[in-house]
């Protein structure tokens, strides 16, 4: 089903065709899930600790309002002639998104943790908050923010779900339904974040030039929660040594998709910028300050050398 748009560039209608064929391949017979794929009479809730709830409570209100960030995807997509991007979002990963929250807060509800009426206040004030990332960005912009939200969510899902299992014993099992639901929406998740990484690199492969867009958006990321639900995204350092979120993995496919989509040197540049924007512990920050000024010139060897440095690291 390719595109015969003729207001696209001869490099956007290949990129186009290029991820049309991919989403032809993928989309059909994909489902969003519902809440009636589990069976609720098997929750066993005393199994899970007070922590582990209240983080199920944190992951249900950042899942809530995916209409906020699709629509500034789609925008992004419009601004940059990409359609493949506007039928991603709008066929597959708006309906998968949007039921997200769904089971979770049915389970938190069934389960006591908290009631129906606290949970759609809290989901209120997230609506309210909107989205705030991504203002202006292109359809590369957006694909890089998608991939880095969608590889830590889907690893915090999948720690969330290996923390139950580590939990469990022969006497005491694991729930069973929260074990399903965090494998049904990590796997969507991970999907997700193939198709912006897929996405990023087909707009590199065919405009190279537009290498410094990855770097911008990778420079300035920040995780949704911390806008959306930020009385909550202070534990979310908590419960990432708690459920034991695998830092060094992920960081290690960060820089290796950015050495993939910007080379060694874009890696070391969007970390060093990273460095000089956000929280730095003090004794680190005359080091990215002086590496900051260094690297300034897009080509300078200091980002190269970084960007080497981080990836055997990791
Ligand atoms: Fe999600
Ligand atoms: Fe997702």
């Amino acid at each position: 089903m390719s595109t015969a748009n003729p207001s696209l560039t001869y490099a956007n209608s290949r990129i186009d065709a290029e991820m049309q064929a991919i989403l032809d391949r993928y989309l059909p017979g994909r489902r969003p899930m519902s809440v009636d794929d589990y069976d609720w009479k098997t929750i066993r809730p005393e199994t899970v600790d007070r922590d582990f709830l209240e983080a199920v409570g944190f992951v249900t209100l950042v899942e809530a309002n995916p209409k906020d960030p699709g629509g500034q995807i789609i925008k992004a997509a419009d601004r940059s002639n990409a359609p493949w991007l506007r039928r991603f979002i709008t066929q597959t990963w708006l309906p998968e998104e949007g039921m997200h929250h769904a089971p979770f807060k049915e389970y938190l509800i069934r389960s006591g943790a908290y009631d129906e009426g606290f949970l759609d206040d809290e989901i209120a004030k997230v609506v309210d908050r909107g989205f705030v990332h991504g203002a202006g960005y292109s359809e590369l912009q957006a694909t890089t923010y998608g991939w880095l939200q969608e590889l830590i969510t889907w690893r915090f899902y999948d720690s969330m779900r290996d923390y139950l299992l580590f939990q469990a014993t022969d006497e005491n099992p694991a729930d069973p339904v929260m074990v399903k639901i965090l494998a049904d929406i990590a796997k969507q998740e991970n999907f997700h974040r193939h198709v912006y990484l897929t996405g990023a690199k087909t707009v590199l492969k065919h405009q190279p030039e537009r290498k410094g867009e990855v770097v911008t958006a990778v420079a300035e990321f920040l995780m949704p929660g911390h806008h959306m639900a930020p009385d909550w995204q202070p534990k979310a350092p908590v419960w990432s040594e708690k459920f034991n979120f695998p830092l060094k993995g992920v960081i290690h496919d960060i820089a290796h998709g950015m050495v993939e989509l910007t080379g060694h040197r874009g890696l070391g540049q969007a970390a060093i910028l990273y460095g000089a924007r956000n929280h730095i512990h003090w004794y680190l920050r005359p080091i990215v300050a002086l590496l900051r000024l260094l690297s300034l010139p897009p080509a300078s060897p200091v980002n190269h050398l970084a960007g080497r440095l981080i990836a055997r690291a990791f």
